[in-house]
């Protein structure tokens, strides 16, 4: 067994957490594409279901009922196999649906500064926690409480001085060993 894996854990996907601005649906896409697997996005999944799309999720029906539907979407992908979830930031910030989500994937943190999130997310306004007087401070916040719950993912990638190809290598490298080590 590869050092550091439940044996109890069936990881048959590949999951995708990390702040908003990471760039977990771009290089989410490239895994995919190079693995073979299907594409998912955890928010596109919602507004499909919903019919709305999350801004207007939370303008509507507030914070709370987003994080239940994500809560939602955690249990409906656990039959899914050979699929690459990318999650919306804050869904596995809740220790119950990274659990959850560890019992069928490999969850890979994507990782960046507060300043190049800032200048990644800037020029954007699809994103309600950021709708604040100050998102920058908004961003350092919430990368700060969020720390210890992107932590507990299986491995966390700095993607600052990477392209999206080689944090999908690095990312599709360390599945491959974990998934043939532990058959
Ligand atoms: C959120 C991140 C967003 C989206 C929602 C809340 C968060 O997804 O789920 O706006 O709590 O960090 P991205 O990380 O894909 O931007």
């Amino acid at each position: 067994m590869f050092p550091g894996v439940d044996a109890n854990r069936n990881i048959r996907n590949i999951a995708l957490t990390g702040f908003m601005g990471c760039g977990k649906t771009s290089v989410g896409r490239v895994v995919a594409k190079v693995a073979g697997f299907e594409f998912l996005d955890t928010d596109q999944f919602i507004e499909e279901h919903v019919g709305k799309s999350i801004p207007r999720i939370f303008e509507e029906h507030g914070e709370e009922t987003f994080r239940r539907y994500e809560r939602e979407v955690v249990v409906r992908l656990a039959e899914r196999e050979n699929a690459v979830i990318a999650t919306g930031g804050g869904l596995l910030v809740d220790a119950e649906n990274m659990d959850t989500m560890k019992q069928y994937a490999m969850v890979f943190c994507l990782w960046a500064s507060p300043e190049s999130i800032w200048r990644r997310v800037k020029d954007k306004s699809h994103r309600p926690l950021l709708q604040t007087e100050n998102p920058k401070q908004r961003i350092i916040d919430l990368l700060e409480e969020r720390k210890p719950a992107y932590g507990r993912s299986d491995m966390l990638i700095n993607t600052e001085y990477r392209s999206a190809r080689d944090v999908a290598n690095l990312i599709l490298g360390q599945f491959r060993q974990t998934t043939r080590k532990a058959k």
